[in-house]
């Protein structure tokens, strides 16, 4: 089991992943507005939009004009969901730096989601890392369905593992584990990464792609971590979801993941603060309240005030134990 302080990646996917289920339309406006302000806060990538057909993701109609006019902070690496070749000429025309394709392990889900087969997915997979390759841009393979299915429940993970190996074989710099209506539970998760982790080459990197449907992300999370994996995806303010699942709810909140692995003394890159104050302007953006615990609670280290009647009780004495810092990014310090 693997406990150590480590670097992490975060992919933060709130601009597609969350915006994609949305029923009111954000504007094209806003939504550059949320990946620029996304950029500043220390994100290894940013996952700006998907080029689907708009008759099946009309929130995500504008890809073209938001990659267009989103500012590109250097070291971020911007990518894009493509579910085609069609999408992914989109992307590349638009100069994602990275992609990323997907296809479910079930085949209920692939045929609602993409209106293909799996073979049909795999084959138009392997045409676009292929063609991928031929253009130089990595990468990645979001496995959907792979720890359940809302269709057809529980999910063979040697099915998953099949598809991983296969992808990774024709050269996916990536696989997304991608837990789509939160039915995986931590101990299936350490199980498949564990064994995906031993047997995939070096060159795919997993990441896990968590929703909270269940609760449970957190801990998913953790368990993943825990046998090795070192990239996640998550979207600020707990957004998201596929609006081809039934019973889909958001993602990771970023800020819990960022929060929780800072308390452990995990480095992920992404400043709290400046995050914080992006998730407070979720609300509006999407006109309802955003499932964050994080931005209702404070980070573990904000304190409050004593009330003022304890001086009194105790007669005056000053010797109570002085209050945390307040500091967002403040963690206890080793062994404390
Ligand atoms: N970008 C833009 N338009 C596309 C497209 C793409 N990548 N792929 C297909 N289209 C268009 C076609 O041109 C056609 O348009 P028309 O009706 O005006 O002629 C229409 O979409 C249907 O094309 P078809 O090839 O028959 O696609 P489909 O209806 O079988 O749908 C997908 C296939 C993959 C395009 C569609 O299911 C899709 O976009 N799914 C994405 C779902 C998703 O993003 N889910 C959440 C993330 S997991
Ligand atoms: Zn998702």
């Amino acid at each position: 089991m693997n406990t150590g302080p480590a670097r992490i990646e975060i992919n933060e996917v709130g601009p597609r992943d969350g915006l994609q289920i949305e029923p009111a339309f954000v504007a094209t406006d806003d939504k550059v507005a949320l990946v620029d302000a996304l950029s500043d806060c220390g994100f290894a990538r940013i996952e700006v939009t998907s080029f689907t057909s708009a008759r099946a993701i009309p929130a995500l109609a504008d890809a073209e004009a938001v990659m267009q006019r989103i500012r590109r902070r250097p070291g971020v690496v911007y990518t894009c969901l493509v579910p085609n070749l069609r999408g992914m000429e989109r992307a590349l025309d638009c100069g994602a730096d990275e992609l990323n394709l997907v296809m479910s392990v079930s085949e209920t889900h692939n045929r609602a989601n993409l209106r293909m087969t799996r073979e049909q997915s795999t084959a138009q997979l392997l045409a676009m890392l292929e063609r991928a390759q031929q253009a130089g841009v990595p990468c990645s393979v979001s496995l959907s369905t792979t720890f359940g299915c809302p269709f057809e429940g529980d999910v063979d993970p040697a099915e998953a593992g099949r598809l991983a190996h296969r992808f990774a074989d024709a050269g996916a710099a990536g696989i997304s584990l991608c837990d789509t209506t939160g039915m995986a539970f931590p101990s299936q998760v350490a199980e498949l990464c564990a064994a995906l982790a031993a047997s995939l080459p070096a060159s795919a990197a997993l990441t896990l792609h968590l929703h909270n449907t269940r609760g449970m992300a957190l801990a998913n999370a953790l368990a993943g971590w825990q046998t090795g994996v070192r990239r996640f995806d998550a979207a600020a303010g707990g957004l998201g979801g596929c609006p081809y699942a039934p019973g889909a709810s958001g993602n990771v909140n970023t800020e819990d993941l960022v929060h929780m692995f800072a308390c452990m003394g995990v480095d992920t890159g992404v400043s709290l603060r400046p995050l914080l104050d992006i998730v407070a302007t979720l609300p509006r953006l999407v006109a309802r309240p955003v499932p964050s615990q994080l931005l209702a609670a404070g980070p573990r280290l904000r304190t409050h005030p004593a009330p003022a009647w304890l001086a009194g009780h105790f007669g005056g004495q000053a010797d109570a134990p002085a209050g945390g810092n307040g500091e967002p990014d403040a963690r206890p310090a080793p062994g404390g």
